[in-house]
């Protein structure tokens, strides 16, 4: 990005792509930490003089317009945020989009209407990406350029994140920038202890890091629904607790193997249904009754968890260790965030979710070194992945 505004960008046009999949409830946004982490890159080009044009997605709509997933609500939070109107375009690259941004003077910014309203955005074919990238370096037109800082969708090789960055003089935005820093710290020589705290519903979707992760840490714990296919994997019963069977073969390998760092929850506080006012009780992990299922780890278990944290030097936490958006379910995620508070450690906190817990509990957000806008990214970068949103810009150099 500095390199971009050292060249100057005053009246020049520059295409943004941000990541502003923001949780909704109805149209109002319940957490708007993605729309407040892309302000910066937005106002240092906006005060440059630069025309913004942000393009975005918003969850995953089916490939054409759907209401229900329309960018307005990011817009008018923008507009707030930024004391400015944000128009926001009917269409992607059509008429409205091509008016809107024909209108735009220099310093103001506009946003374009979800980017997977059009089914090209995700396609897996090369060409029909490509088509939709042609026409998004057309919109902005000639003299423009491309800033990455969707940090969230760097993972993901889709056309407004990795294509149109072959097609326009492309550069990393300053969140893109930080988080990647960040994640290089802990894959490099992090300070030690480094302990991880995983959460999340699916053995199956971390496996992958976890495998990455283990060589790498002194201890990784497992709190959220994943937990109850590792106790599975130790031979306890988990009543209705979710539960991936057909992990549990790789999931007794990993304690096989490394049994010595993994961290497992002692209690669990378990209810008789899937409900905010369900009736629970605490237990211990291996007791869970038949017909109850576990939905946070217990206050044994935070207390173990905390200990470990409170004697870290680096943590990572992804995932919240309970279904904590139900107040009789939001201690295990809470203890473990304050104690990451409490410790002295660098932290970093990964994934919409445990971004959205650490505010949606009002724990103080500069209690943590960084709170990472991407969850599926910062995974995939500390797995050891290629990031294609990230490589596309490095081919750049
Ligand atoms: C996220 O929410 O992790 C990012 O916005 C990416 O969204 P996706 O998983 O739908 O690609």
């Amino acid at each position: 990005l500095d390199d971009l505004l050292s060249e100057g960008v005053r009246g020049r046009r520059v295409l943004v792509r941000a990541d502003l999949n923001v949780p909704l409830d109805g149209e109002k946004i319940t957490d708007d930490g993605r729309v407040r982490a892309s302000l910066p890159t937005i106002r240092k080009l906006t005060e440059a003089g630069a025309q913004v044009v942000l393009t975005a997605h918003l969850g995953r709509p089916k490939g054409e317009p759907d209401p229900q997933f329309s960018l307005a609500p990011v817009a008018r939070r923008l507009g707030e945020l930024l004391g400015a109107d944000v128009p926001l375009a009917g269409d992607l690259v059509g008429d409205s989009a091509k008016s809107v941004v024909a209108g735009l003077t220099d310093g103001s910014v506009a946003l374009l209407e979800n980017v997977r309203f059009d089914a090209r955005e995700t396609s897996k074919d090369d060409a029909e990406r490509g088509a939709l990238a042609d026409e998004l370096a057309a919109l902005v037109g000639p003299g423009a350029a491309f800033v990455s800082d969707g940090f969230g969708v760097v993972h993901r090789k889709q056309a407004s994140v990795y294509d149109v960055a072959e097609r326009l003089p492309a550069y990393a935005g300053g969140l893109v920038l930080a988080e990647v820093e960040v994640l290089r710290t802990l894959t490099g020589d992090p300070k030690r202890p480094y302990a991880v705290v995983l959460g999340g519903s699916k053995v199956s979707d971390k496996l992958g890091v976890i495998k990455a992760l283990l060589p790498k840490v002194d201890k990784l714990l497992i709190g959220g629904g994943m937990a109850y296919t590792f106790l599975a994997a130790q031979g306890h019963g988990v009543g209705t607790s979710l539960l991936q069977a057909d992990q549990i073969e790789s999931t007794k390998q990993l304690l096989a193997e490394h049994g010595d760092k993994l961290v497992l929850p002692v209690d669990v506080v378990v209810a008789d249904r899937f409900a905010a006012d369900a009736e629970h009780r605490v237990v211990a992990a291996d007791e869970i009754p038949d017909g109850w299922m576990g939905l946070d780890i217990g206050p044994r278990s935070v207390e173990l968890f905390a200990g470990i944290l409170r004697g870290s030097a680096t943590v990572f936490w992804n995932g919240p260790a309970g279904v904590f958006e139900f107040p009789a379910f939001a201690d295990g995620t809470r203890g473990v965030a304050q104690a990451i508070v409490d410790s002295d450690s660098f932290s970093v906190v990964g994934g919409g979710d445990s971004a959205a817990a650490v505010r949606t509990l009002g724990l103080p957000e500069d209690g943590f070194s960084h709170i990472s806008t991407g969850g599926g990214a910062s995974l995939e970068y500390l797995e050891g992945k290629d990031l294609p949103g990230v490589a596309v810009l490095e081919g750049e150099r």
